[in-house]
């Protein structure tokens, strides 16, 4: 996927941000150990002086430069062992005062040479996903906090599963999804009744996946479908502009999260859309998972032939079981 400048822009800032805090905190740093311990100024002056000595030995033609520079190194590495040694009476690390970076293969700059590092991948991913799922919320739901115990233990009549058994099933091939997360992973679709946890439990992949350095693009459907339909038909253009970049990034996310398929409303056009979508996305080896009410009878009358045999035959599907959690909850049952 091509970078999208604006995110690019905000990730970098992100660096710049890191980079002046760690400065601040090394100026900091300096400020006391100058304060507790004089004598480490004096030698940072000395030393300083000696580098501009060195070079202009390095350049000098005099005979004497070579033996004043080896002279001068002997002096160098005393004063450092000094230095080391005042530090370390203080009780500080050796390198208190170095400078301080996150990351070691770019010392947060952002590049290694003219490529981008992995570090300014990550930060562009996570504001890419910052901007793309509006579900996910700073404290949301994790996998921590899934209950089991708000599914019945009763078994089915007819097929002697219960559906706390079922969802147990369910939750741990997401957390183990989650876990494992990547471009091999297959697509998904959650199927259920409303208030069983689909929502939950997508929003749970979501922040792992997010967490682990993947863009995560994760929207109800209708936002999301209605994006395709903004992109070609807004008469606003910096609307259609913002559109047809959101819809860019849906089609090359690491992971999109469709949730809710069903509640738009469907035209030919959010049909089309949403073939567009899942064709897309696994023609080009993208995981996508899909969260509905819906059967696959129903998924074929409402999406058609084409997208009911994609879904049918190209993901994996996860049952949810059990009473809508969302009215008990309400009724005072958990
Ligand atoms: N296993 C669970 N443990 C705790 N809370 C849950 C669990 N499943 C769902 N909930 C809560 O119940 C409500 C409905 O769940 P939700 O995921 O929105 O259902 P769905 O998307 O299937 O309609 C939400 O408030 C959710 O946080
Ligand atoms: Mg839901
Ligand atoms: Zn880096």
């Amino acid at each position: 996927m091509g970078y999208n400048g604006a995110i690019l822009a905000r990730a970098r800032a992100r660096l710049a941000d890191r980079r002046r805090a760690n400065e601040e905190e090394q100026a900091g740093r300096l400020q006391r150990v100058y304060a507790r311990l004089p004598r480490v100024a004096e030698i940072d002056g000395e030393l300083r002086r000696q580098m501009a000595r060195l070079a202009a030995l390095a350049l000098s033609r005099s005979p004497s430069a070579a033996a004043d520079i080896e002279e001068l190194r002997g002096r160098n590495l005393a004063l450092q062992r000094e230095r080391a040694s005042l530090l370390a009476g203080a009780g500080l690390p050796e390198d208190y005062t170095d400078e301080i970076y996150h990351c070691p293969l770019c010392r947060d700059t952002g590049y290694v040479g003219a490529q981008p590092c992995e570090c300014l991948k990550r930060e562009y991913n996570a504001e890419l996903t910052r901007e793309l799922s509006g579900l996910l919320r700073d404290d949301g739901e994790r996998f921590e906090d899934f209950r089991l115990d708000c599914y019945s233990a009763q078994p089915d009549a007819a097929s002697g599963v219960s559906p706390r058994d079922v969802m147990g099933l369910t939750f741990s091939y997401c957390r183990d999804y989650a876990r494992k997360f990547s471009a091999a992973s297959p697509s998904l679709v959650f199927r259920g009744g409303p208030g069983l946890g689909k929502t939950f439990l997508s929003a749970c992949i979501a922040r792992e996946a997010a967490g682990r350095g993947f863009s995560v693009a994760y929207e109800s459907a209708p936002k999301a479908l209605a994006a395709f339909e903004l992109q070609r038909f807004s008469r606003d253009a910096a609307e259609a502009d913002a559109a047809a970049q959101r819809v860019r990034a849906y089609l090359g996310c690491d992971l999109m999260i469709l949730d809710d398929l069903g509640t738009e409303m469907t035209t030919s056009f959010s049909v089309s859309a949403l073939y567009q979508l899942v064709n897309t996305r696994l023609t080009d080896g993208r995981p996508t998972i899909i969260s509905t009410n819906l059967d696959g009878a129903e998924i074929e009358r409402r999406y058609g032939a084409q997208v009911a045999s994609r879904l049918a035959g190209e993901f994996e599907h996860l049952s949810f079981a059990g009473s809508d959690i969302r009215r008990m909850r309400k009724e005072g049952g958990l």
